[in-house]
């Protein structure tokens, strides 16, 4: 049976699997953050930053935090901790490549918004970048048509937002 994995809130041990995957996944881009930023996401938002684990290793992150809406991290600044708001903005979503195409990413996503729904949050936003926009659409989330982005993201990267409450 495959397994579909544990979802938990990341702990200190994880940051050398976190940064060795965030830097696998997006070196070659040039949408690497580095520890420190990645560091400094976390911190602003503890309670909204998960790992999986799958077949008894490290499977994957995600980061998400509090970002009113319209406005996304710059990926070359460190985060500065700010007001909490009603939109939590997933940041940064990454599968362990040996566990790609089983549906994990939706899985954690899932797991992401329920905790968002819980806490108060009433949208989320992210930026999609890699091509995933069709992905995201699929997981109801809407392009937001002129919104300025960091150019640290590159000109390809779409913001994109869903309500948590309603399908769309
Ligand atoms: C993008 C990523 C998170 C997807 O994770 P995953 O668990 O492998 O996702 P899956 O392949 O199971 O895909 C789930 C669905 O999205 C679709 N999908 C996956 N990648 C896609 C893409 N780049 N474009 C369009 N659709 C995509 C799949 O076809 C699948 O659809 P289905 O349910 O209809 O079959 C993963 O490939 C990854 O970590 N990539 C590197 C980091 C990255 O680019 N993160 C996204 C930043 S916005």
């Amino acid at each position: 049976m495959t397994d579909s994995g544990t979802i938990r809130p990341l702990r200190e041990e994880d940051w050398g699997e976190v940064v060795a995957l965030e830097r696998r996944a997006y070196a070659a881009s040039g949408l690497s953050e580095g520890e420190e930023a990645l560091r400094s996401r976390h911190r602003a938002s503890p309670s909204t930053c998960f790992v999986l684990l799958c077949e008894g290793a490290f499977g994957g992150y995600l980061l998400a935090l509090p970002y009113p809406l319209g406005r996304c991290p710059d990926l070359r600044l460190l985060e500065q901790v700010g007001p909490a708001g009603t939109n939590l903005h997933l940041h940064d979503l990454v599968i362990a490549e040996r566990l790609r195409g089983r549906g994990l990413a939706p899985r954690m996503l899932r797991h992401l918004e329920e905790a968002g729904r819980t806490a108060g949050y009433r949208t989320s936003s992210l930026v999609a970048v890699h091509g995933t926009q069709g992905m995201w659409s699929a997981l109801n989330y809407r392009v937001r048509p002129g919104t300025p982005l960091p150019a640290s993201y590159g000109p390809a990267a779409v913001y994109m937002t869903r309500e948590l409450n309603g399908s769309g």
